[in-house]
């Protein structure tokens, strides 16, 4: 059997004498150069020849291959390998034969030869099979540890996720379907972000480059198994996610029998609660007999406003108009807060009401006490001009931000005993709310701002808006509340 000729191009030495010890007696060793130049003296065109070429050198790897073609050299090989200890590994093999344009472009191209050109000679088969099997087994271990690890990750930042509290106590039995699909959706998250957190690191660990390796990292191309792997998973997931989030959308916004009437009110900035089938009309307090299906009746005097009690979970928007629809069943007696989610204006923040979920006879109390209030809220013996003052006030919403009962807190001041008071305005003086003072107020309302309110929350538009006799009647109805 004829030997094969091999020529090996390297700059260090001892890339030389090991290539020579691993394969001298296998194949015959025309020569060991340090440069292509060297090299390419000693190549004969006729006979065929494998050139054996150090990957780690830089110089060689970026040499230019096409002199070799133009002088016609018949069955060249050249074979790229890095040299450890006794483990020859192969990167690149090139085919360099004849002059042909074809063959040209494949060798400058690098691809592989075909499998009967590439039929390495059977003395170089040993270090190679041996560096695939090696290969196969190295990357088992590698994803079995990453698999462990990505186990352990997730378990972690699903027990992280779960014990933080994210969201506040659920109350309602809408929140059921809603925390159920959130947890899920956590669930999958923290896989997701182990996942690519551990195969990040894992390789920038493990394949890092250690000092002394200077050469360039394998090339690969695609994996057709892998990326239908991660193109059908998440797809089948993210199909059975919207499959859930209808399901619990439509449990979440299921009518109930028996329901609790309640027709919200939104307005800048402040909620209005009217309970129809009981005598509570314009309510500034949501109160909730608890495990009683409600349903809220919502619409909005001005702006786009957003009911949402964040432990009852799901939200619906207010608007002009229209009367948006929500169901809600209360299943925790609790104080909670409603909050104003759509952002409305300069004092959107502070459009909070007060939720109180109770039980039943607490809700009769509150019911019986509120629809006799309300029969009180306006004194028979008022004059026809301050009654129609006090109907004006209620329809453009001013006893939204001004109360009647002398109640602290509100928006703006209130009414009750306002009229012949001393007041303190935000420049430092004082001054009497008398009739100028009060039709003043109500046409500009920036010009004597009450000190401890802010200015630019009162609408300026009623000088346009209100006539003579309505103004009057407002002011009427204002004094009226003077004792
Ligand atoms: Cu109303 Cu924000």
């Amino acid at each position: 059997m004829t030997r094969e000729r091999v020529l090996i191009v390297s700059a260090h030495p001892l890339f030389r004498e090991g290539i020579v010890r691993l394969l001298g007696d296998r194949v015959e060793v025309i020569g060991a150069v340090a440069t292509w130049e060297e090299a390419q003296a000693l190549i004969d065109e006729t006979s065929s020849l494998v050139i054996i070429v150090d990957h780690q050198d830089a110089d060689l790897q970026e040499a230019d291959l096409a002199p070799l073609l133009w002088r016609g050299t018949k069955n060249l090989r050249v074979i790229y390998v890095t040299l450890a200890g006794d483990e020859m590994t192969v990167h690149e093999r090139r085919q360099v034969a004849g002059a042909g344009e074809v063959e040209l472009l494949q060798a400058l191209k690098g691809e592989p030869w075909t499998a009967e050109a590439t039929a390495p000679p059977t003395a170089d088969r040993g270090p190679q099979w041996r560096e695939k099997r090696m290969d196969r087994r190295d990357n088992r271990k590698h994803l079995i540890i990453i698999a462990l690890l990505v186990a352990i990750t997730t378990a972690v930042v699903i027990l992280l996720l779960e014990n933080s509290s994210l969201m506040p106590t659920a109350a309602s039995r809408q929140a059921q379907p809603v925390d159920w699909l959130f947890g899920w959706h956590l669930r999958v998250i923290g896989f997701l972000f182990s996942l690519i957190v551990v195969f990040v690191l894992y390789s920038v660990i493990v394949f890092r480059r250690r000092p002394g390796e200077t050469g360039e990292g394998a090339y690969f191309h695609g994996n057709t198994r892998l990326e239908i792997i991660w193109t059908i998973l998440p797809l089948i997931t993210v199909l059975l996610f919207a499959t859930l989030g209808a399901r619990g959308l439509a449990q979440a916004t299921a009518a109930e029998k028996d329901e609790l009437v309640v027709e919200v009110t939104a307005l800048q900035f402040d909620w209005w609660f009217t309970y129809p089938q009981y005598n509570v009309v314009n309510s500034q307090e949501l109160v909730l007999p608890v495990n009683r299906p409600v349903y809220f009746k919502i619409t909005s005097k001005d702006v786009i406003h957003s009911f949402w009690v964040p432990e009852f979970r799901i939200k619906q928007d207010a608007v002009p108009g229209l009367i948006t629809d929500l169901h809600i069943r209360p299943l925790e007696v609790g104080e909670y807060k409603l909050r104003c989610s759509e952002v409305c204006g300069v004092l959107h923040y502070a459009m909070v009401a007060d939720v109180r979920v109770v039980d039943q006879a607490a809700f009769d109390a509150w019911v019986a006490e509120q629809a006799a209030a309300g029969a009180e809220a306006v004194p028979a013996e008022l004059s026809e001009l301050a009654r129609k003052g006090a109907e004006l006030a209620a329809s453009l919403g001013c006893t939204a931000c001004h109360n009647v009962t002398g109640q602290e807190g509100g928006l703006g001041p209130t009414w009750k005993g306002l009229f012949g008071a001393i007041v303190e305005l935000t420049d430092g003086t004082t001054t009497v709310a008398d009739e100028a003072y009060l039709r003043r107020a109500i046409l500009e309302p920036n010009a004597q701002v009450v000190a401890g309110y802010p200015s630019n929350v009162m609408p300026q538009t009623y000088k346009d808006q209100l006539t003579e006799e309505q103004l009057k009647a407002l002011v009427a109805y204002i004094e009226s509340l003077a004792q």
